[in-house]
């Protein structure tokens, strides 16, 4: 197997997305797009991944973990960040090292080992695309064999050069023995006043290295400067994991209306009906239902269980096999117990719900204080009458009941009934006295 090493070049400011985060942070699929690259690199089996970023890009440090980074001191451009990437791996014995840019995550491990592949004959290689519109990116010159010459950056481009439709995706395969030196020939005598790492190509070609260039898909190989490329990735991706999801038995009836995150796992015989939204760390049993227009986060759904329509699962969250979290219910930090039911407009937060349990309409749980979140306990088969507040932190033990319109705030022990509202008072034949005395005053008046 070919020894590898990657350089993941992720330090640019990426001010096309007017945003304070950098650009590689921006979320794909629920997931920074240095992420979706690191995977793939993993995927490789490389010895070493580097990425480059600028000082003070903790959160992509810290996304790129347990890989190391190196830090570009000045963006000085791609040929420049390559250096310090370089500079970051050190020594290795690898034979090849693999440069990619780190806004254009959706490149494939197939399509990057075809690239190595090519470097393998060659020396060095370069991803190419056929872009819709070519216009932002690098042409590539080419020689009679389709070897590649030369990049044009599209600010260096004559009128005739931006006619070129093949161009540079920006990722490169090179012989590791001769990337140090070539880097280093690199010089920034351009419209930019930038060290381009394309420069590379003319660079290894007079030392009699010529370049080869794999078409890469466009859908893959997009660079993603603007939000409105994010947004064209994301719908890449998405119909990717719908893809997958139906594949792996989920049924939907409108996938196109469906949003996963990179990590949504989802059982055989489950149905996601339309509009629903998963978010990070989302794990779904088999047999499901999500009905429609549900939103989960980091929840975990046993099999069998009902959840929406409506729902909103916030992460920490479990829900026990069969059991129910109906319309307009909220569960944020709680573990619902198997078969326990809570059907309408609840919110049940930091709790601990057992067994076949059944929460009434309307129960809220107070599980803040002003300052701190406090635990609730519900004991199995506790029946919570409709439109209750628990007061946390408590407990209601095992068995019991909470009649209807309580505000519980001592805890409850097993097998009791708990109610907590004034009782009811009924005076007889009230109303029509009250109405005559109405309809009296209205003659008078
Ligand atoms: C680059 C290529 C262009 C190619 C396009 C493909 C160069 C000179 N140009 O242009 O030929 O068609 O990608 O998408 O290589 N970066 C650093 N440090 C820097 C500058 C950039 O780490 O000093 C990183 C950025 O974070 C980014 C990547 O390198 O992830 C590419 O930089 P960007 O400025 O987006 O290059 P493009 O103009 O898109
Ligand atoms: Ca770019």
């Amino acid at each position: 197997m070919t020894k590898l090493s990657c350089i993941i070049l992720g330090a640019g400011k990426g001010t096309r997305m007017k945003s304070d985060r950098p650009k590689v942070m921006m979320p794909l699929a629920g997931c920074p797009m240095i992420r979706h690259l690191i995977a793939t690199c993993e995927k490789l089996d490389a010895q070493k991944i580097v990425t480059v970023i600028a000082d003070g890009m903790d959160d992509v440090a810290a996304a790129c973990s347990p890989h190391a980074t190196a830090i570009q001191e000045k963006q000085l451009g791609t040929g420049d960040a390559a250096r310090a990437g370089l500079a970051g791996l050190g020594k290795t014995d690898s034979e090849f090292i693999l440069i990619l840019l780190g806004d254009a995550p959706l490149v494939t491990v197939q399509s990057l080992r075809k690239l190595i592949d090519a470097a393998k004959v060659t020396g060095l290689s370069v991803a190419a695309m056929r872009p819709a519109d070519p216009a932002g990116y690098g042409r590539l010159a080419t020689d009679e064999n389709g070897l590649v010459t030369r990049i044009i950056e599209d600010a260096d481009c004559t009128p005739v050069e931006k006619n070129i439709g093949l161009v540079n995706g920006g990722n490169f395969c090179v012989r590791a023995d001769r990337v140090g030196d070539w880097l280093a020939k690199i010089k920034n005598n351009n419209a930019q006043n930038e060290f381009y790492l394309t420069d590379m190509i003319a660079i290894a070609g007079a030392e009699g290295v010529s370049c080869a260039a794999v078409e890469i898909p466009e859908d893959e190989m997009r660079g993603l400067n603007t939000r409105a490329h994010v947004a064209q990735a994301e719908a890449v991706v998405q119909r990717a994991l719908r893809a997958a999801a139906l594949d792996a038995g989920v049924g939907m009836v409108a996938p196109d209306t469906v949003y996963f995150s990179m990590d949504t796992q989802i059982g055989p015989d489950t149905v996601i009906e339309p509009d629903v939204f998963f978010g990070p760390a989302v794990t779904i049993g088999a047999g499901v239902r999500i009905h429609a227009f549900s939103h989960l986060e980091g929840v975990t759904v046993e099999d069998g269980a009902q959840v929406g329509p409506f729902a909103r699962v916030r992460p920490k969250s479990h829900i026990g096999a069969g059991a129910t979290v109906g319309n307009f219910v909220e569960v944020n930090r709680s573990k619902i117990g198997a078969g326990a039911k809570s059907k309408h407009v609840s919110y049940l937060g930091d709790a601990d719900i057992g067994a076949k349990a059944n929460i009434g309409a309307g129960t809220v749980i107070a599980n803040y204080d002003g300052f701190e979140k406090q635990p609730t306990h519900i004991g199995e088969r506790v029946f919570i009458g409709s439109n209750s507040t628990i007061v946390a932190p408590i407990t209601i033990a095992e068995g019991s009941y909470v009649g209807a319109g309580s505000t519980i705030t001592s805890d409850v022990p097993e097998d009791s009934l708990a109610i907590a509202r004034s009782r009811t008072v009924i005076r007889d034949g009230w109303a029509a006295i009250f109405q005559a005395r109405k309809q009296d005053n209205k003659k008078a008046g």
